[in-house]
């Protein structure tokens, strides 16, 4: 299939959401009811449903052994504490870039209005919740702007999840997919007209549809691929 008939059926209101020749929603409901249950999204205040923790949980068990993981948009932990989870025992570090709390009026200029300013999860208890898993210094937390820690970044990734500003996804596509390594995963969130938002939708079909990406998959407003050449 190609990654255009990809998007034509995953993006259909209706229909069979067969993709790449089985049923890959009843795996990823396998995986959520496996493994997407670990943390009360609720006292989280998370934002990612049962079957995404399930495959994000997944997905980062595929890192390999010493490899990096990228999150653009953390808010209280949610989706890190699958990535952490899922990583577990092979020294896999993750970077998670997320203004926090910090400087809401900056903020306020900066948002795509999709997070309540006024209750955002500090860093310090990210950090707690981090601490608790185990995590120990497998986490870094920046609290800043993906656009401005990307200036910076000198490392090779094996996964990039982007779920930061909904507004900022292409841009964040282009500035840090250079840095993901061939065969690593790129995931994004929020990327289905209906489970998620419209302009993320199209700015992932506008990314992703190109030879350059390879096992494209969609678990309800997830979609991600892996890195061809
Ligand atoms: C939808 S929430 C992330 C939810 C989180 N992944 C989870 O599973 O609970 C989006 C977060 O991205 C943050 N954000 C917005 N713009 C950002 C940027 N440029 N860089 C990093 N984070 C950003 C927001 O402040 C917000 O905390």
């Amino acid at each position: 299939m190609s990654n255009a008939d990809f998007f034509d059926r995953a993006y259909a209101d209706n229909g069979p959401k067969i993709l790449n020749g089985f049923s890959r929603p009843v795996y990823h409901n396998l995986m959520g009811a496996l493994y997407g249950h670990q943390f009360d999204k609720m006292g989280y205040g998370g934002m990612i449903r049962h079957t995404e923790a399930g495959m994000l949980y997944e997905w980062a068990s595929e890192v390999p052994r010493g490899g990096t993981i990228v999150e653009i948009g953390c808010y209280g932990g949610l989706s890190t504490s699958y990535l952490v989870k899922g990583s577990e025992g092979r020294d896999v570090q993750i970077v998670s870039i997320d203004p926090f709390d910090s400087d809401l009026n900056v903020q306020a200029e900066r948002t795509d209005g999709c997070v309540a300013l006024e209750d955002k999860p500090n860093k310090e208890l990210v950090a707690e919740r981090m601490a608790g898993l185990g995590a120990g210094d497998r986490v870094t937390l920046i609290e800043g702007y993906s656009q401005e820690v990307v200036k910076d970044w000198d490392r090779a990734i094996d996964f990039l999840w982007i779920d930061g500003n909904h507004d900022q996804a292409y841009l964040d596509y282009t500035d840090w997919s250079p840095h993901l390594k061939v065969g690593g995963r790129i995931g994004f969130h929020d990327a289905h007209p209906r489970y998620g938002y419209p302009q993320v939708a199209e700015d992932v079909r506008k990314a992703l549809d190109s030879d350059q990406w390879t096992r494209l998959e969609h678990v309800k407003s997830i979609i991600c691929a892996v890195k061809a050449r």
